[in-house]
């Protein structure tokens, strides 16, 4: 049998050796990472929320309220009423008529996905979807089927090759995470709607982020009220932590009834409720937050691409640069973190072979310092590695 020091070798030889940087700083524009200062360049916490006045103020207000833990699962002891606040301000900013929040974004897929499909069902799952899109379709026990990504021709036809199945549902991300491109939604739509299946769609990177109000894709493709099934993620842009479903009244009472991973773990604290719940009103009063995100990402991404760097999509604040090479990738990350910037290397096996890159992403808090400083680091280290 071969040991598990065997295989963590193996993994180093392939560069594939995975390990922990530490924060020793908040989540914010300006950090420190591994005991260095740095400008931080690849967070999700797009709109830097986690460091407003407002959220932090309803976090301690909150445990002082409510304690610290929920206590119990949300069908025991612990639903509180300011879960049900929450899940009424989700629906309202997602304009459906319901919403459920699970722990985390993961668990809203694992339990939406098995929940609501099994051995009778067919799953239709873009290549490039999320890791717990991908593992919620392996424990329904669907039968799922990958299409090439974006690629709406591939899917209708393995649409009208599989009619007859009970329940037949669409999957996708709605904003890529590690390539930051959108989902054909309008088209997506129009299959869905044809073939009668369900299309759920993945905002855990648009929440917050896309549509004038920042309400996700369906809002920024104006398709509001036609799709079924909408996840999202608290944890993101949002500041807070947790993952949410929304959609219609029966939608939802059916995941509170079935979604194991809603149903067999404890709620989440009443704090990082409220911070929720704080973060939601702060989106609607203020959406030069969300403009300066843009902006933001404009200035970087046409920074980047003038020095020669390929980036290889333009529709978000995730900038994906292509490196190629898993070795390099991770070198250049190193060598950007030398020089005040972390942008951490992604590789195989998250991304394909040959397409490792820095998974850069702006945040709404950096300033034009931060970000001339971070082109100046780019600039040099591209150069330091052969890779301009
Ligand atoms: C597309 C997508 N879906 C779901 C998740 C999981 O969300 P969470 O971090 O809240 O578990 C992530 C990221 O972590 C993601 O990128």
């Amino acid at each position: 049998m071969k040991s598990l020091k065997e295989e963590l070798l193996n993994l180093k030889r392939q560069d594939l050796y995975r390990h922990l940087n530490t924060m020793n700083a908040a989540q914010a524009s300006r950090t420190m990472v591994n005991g260095k200062e740095c400008i931080l360049m690849s967070s999700n916490n797009y709109l830097g929320l986690t460091e407003h006045p407002e959220l932090k103020a309803a976090a301690k207000d909150a445990v002082d309220l409510w304690g610290t833990g929920s206590g119990g699962s949300r069908l025991i002891t612990g639903n509180f009423r300011l879960h049900e606040e929450l899940e009424e301000t989700i629906a309202c900013f997602k304009g459906t008529e319901a919403a459920i929040i699970f722990n985390t974004g993961y668990m809203a897929n694992m339990g939406a996905i098995t929940a609501l499909t099994g051995r009778d069902d067919i799953i239709f799952s873009d290549e490039l979807n999320h890791a717990s899109i991908i593992d919620g379709c392996r424990l329904s026990q669907a039968k799922t089927m990958i299409y090439p990504h974006k690629n709406t021709g591939v899917l209708e036809e393995l649409l009208q090759q599989n009619l007859g199945y009970r329940r037949m549902l669409i999957i996708t991300d709605g904003v890529f995470s590690m390539d930051g491109d959108l989902a054909p939604l309008p088209r997506l739509v129009e299959l869905a709607e044809k073939y009668n299946a369900w299309l759920m769609v993945d905002d855990a990177h648009a929440t917050g982020v896309m549509g004038h109000r920042g309400a996700g894709t369906a809002e920024h493709f104006g398709l509001e009220g036609r799709i079924p099934v909408q996840i999202g993620t608290l944890s993101k842009a949002i500041g807070s932590s947790g993952g949410f479903v929304a959609g219609s009244y029966d939608l939802i009472d059916y995941l509170r009834n079935k979604a194991r991973s809603f149903i067999y773990s404890t709620a989440l604290p009443p704090s990082v409720i409220a911070v929720a719940l704080a973060a939601f009103r702060v989106l609607q009063l203020n959406p030069q937050i969300r403009e300066n995100l843009h902006l933001n990402a404009q200035y970087l991404r046409s920074g980047l691409k003038e020095m020669g760097f390929t980036i290889l999509t333009e529709e978000s604040p995730v900038i994906p640069v292509l490196i190629g090479d898993a070795n390099k990738a991770m070198q250049m990350a190193q060598q950007l973190l030398s020089l005040g910037v972390f942008a951490p290397g992604i590789r195989p096996p998250t991304v394909s072979p040959g397409m490792s890159r820095l998974r850069v992403a702006v945040m709404a808090t950096h300033t034009r310092d931060d970000l001339d400083k971070a082109l100046a680091a780019f600039a040099q280290a591209g150069q330091i590695l052969g890779v301009l």
